[in-house]
């Protein structure tokens, strides 16, 4: 057999090995092997965000918050495994459990200045760094408060690969770095996962993405939809083995992937269609509870399906 055809034998085979040893969920291909699925993602942490009271301020922190959660921000190799700000800032602090193959030292730790997720600012050094808790005390952080925008511009654009960012959301992530705090933490550390936060999360992207329209801005709204649409993302992959909620979902995000179009037009009926699909979300949302048992929300399920797909262990 010549050497091209084994060569492109073996590349069949291996893509063939990744797939059946491909992760549950996405996250669980950035914690390091041999960890818990049920310890790191039956439960999430909680956020520690203190909304402000002044509209505008408050509509800033949302777009932040939904841009923190959507993976498009960011571009390149990490916008394609779906990355966001949040799997490395786990509702806003840290992730002790991360661990990106080449991208990181120790779990916990990541290199944001590597060539692998950008072109521009690739060091070519190897330099993990503890990701930061961004609701920790602030005397604990490095970036000051008003050195933000342009370094989160700075993460986004050249360390990820990302597109200029809308000024909207730079001035959002901004925003919405600042409002968290220490003092705002809820009084468990962690909450349970389910489909209703994550519901929650874009049906306030949606609100978000309603307001920029109405402000006129369309770059912004089309981004707030993408959030909400990687919410159901991770939705999708919790119920991936039952049908009917599967297609729920689906549809649910069709209906988002037809109002970005129709916030790209500038269509009048937006603002209605928008308000329709939160309205609606509701529904869903009690269709995915009742099966909330058999789904990957359920630790138990989690536990085996992440055992089932796990790689041996090297001996
Ligand atoms: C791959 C993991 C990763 C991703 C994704 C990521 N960060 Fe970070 N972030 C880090 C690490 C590691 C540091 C610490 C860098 C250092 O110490 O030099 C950091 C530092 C920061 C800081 C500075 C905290 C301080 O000390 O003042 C802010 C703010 C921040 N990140 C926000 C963001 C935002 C916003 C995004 C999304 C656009 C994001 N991060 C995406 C890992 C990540």
């Amino acid at each position: 057999m010549s050497f091209v055809r084994s060569a492109v034998i073996l590349a069949l085979l291996s893509t063939a090995a990744s797939a059946e040893i491909a992760q549950p969920l996405q996250a669980l291909h950035w914690v390091a092997p041999g960890t818990d699925a049920v310890a790191v993602f039956a439960s999430e942490p909680t956020e520690c965000l203190a909304r402000p009271a002044d509209p505008a301020a408050a509509q800033a922190v949302e777009i932040g918050r939904a841009a923190f959660r959507t993976p498009l921000l960011l571009g390149g190799q990490a916008a394609r495994v779906g990355l966001t700000c949040e799997s490395c800032h786990r509702g806003g602090r840290g992730n002790p459990d991360f661990l990106f193959p080449g991208a990181s030292g120790a779990p916990g730790t990541a290199d944001v200045t590597l060539s692998l997720f950008s072109s521009h600012r690739g060091n070519g050094v190897h330099d993990p760094k503890p990701i930061p808790d961004l609701s920790g005390p602030r005397e604990r952080l490095k970036v000051p408060s008003d050195q933000l925008p342009p370094f989160i511009r700075g993460l986004i654009v050249e360390e990820f690969d990302g597109r200029e960012p809308p000024p909207a959301v730079l001035a959002g992530l901004a925003a919405y770095v600042r409002a968290l705090s220490p003092t705002a933490c809820p009084a468990q550390a962690r909450a349970p996962a389910g489909p209703a936060a994550l519901l929650d999360d874009a049906r306030r992207a949606l609100t978000a993405a309603g307001q920029a329209f109405a402000a006129g801005d369309r770059p912004t709204a089309v981004l707030m939809i993408a959030a909400a649409r990687a919410r159901l993302g991770l939705l999708d992959e919790r119920y991936r083995d039952l049908r009917a909620e599967v297609a729920l979902l689906r549809a649910a995000d069709a209906e988002l992937a037809s109002l970005q179009q129709a916030v790209r037009e500038g269509r009048p009926d937006t603002p209605a269609a928008l308000t329709r699909w939160t309205r609606q979300s509701r529904r869903l949302e009690a269709a995915l509870a009742a099966q909330q048992g058999r789904s990957l929300f359920n630790p138990t399920r989690l536990r085996a399906a992440a055992n089932r797909r796990l790689p041996p262990k090297p001996t």
